[in-house]
């Protein structure tokens, strides 16, 4: 599959775009500055937040999953069955629980995700989210394969 041409000039803070790679469907989130705190927040509720046992190219190989904070790319596939996660960025969730830090939301068999794809404890997904490989171009433009 070719790369992608990603154009983040109309991205707005806290804004979701869906496109695709190789037929599969990849999220990129631009996060905004609470998001990011919240990421820093809830290590102890992940599974591997180190993302030890996930894929992610070199340099998104943080916590954040990313090399900038504010930028998320994140194959939106679950690693489960393969199910496209849901965004679910608000905390607190009638469905999901009270404690839902928000994030990306399954629906197929409830795995939780956290908005750097890192998968939560006590839920069918095995591993964190794959983050593809990317690249930023510029401030505005992002390549991904
Ligand atoms: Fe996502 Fe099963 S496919 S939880």
């Amino acid at each position: 599959g070719a790369p992608v041409d990603v154009d983040l000039g109309s991205l707005r803070p806290g804004e979701l775009r869906t496109v695709e790679w190789r037929g599969k469907p990849v999220f990129v989130l631009r996060r905004t500055p609470e998001m990011i705190d919240a990421l820093v927040r809830h290590d102890a509720l992940l599974a591997d937040p180190q993302s030890r046992r996930s894929e992610q190219p070199e340099a998104a190989h943080n916590a954040l999953r990313s090399s900038r904070p504010d930028l998320a790319v994140i194959e939106a596939v679950c690693t489960h069955l393969g199910c496209v996660p849901t965004f679910r960025p608000t905390p607190g969730s009638p469905d999901i629980g009270a404690q839902w830090p928000g994030g990306f939301y399954c629906p197929c068999h409830g795995s939780k995700f956290d908005l750097a794809g890192r998968v939560f404890k006590n839920v069918p997904a095995p591993t964190n989210l794959t983050v593809p490989p990317h690249r930023f171009l510029s401030e505005a433009a992002l390549l991904i394969g």
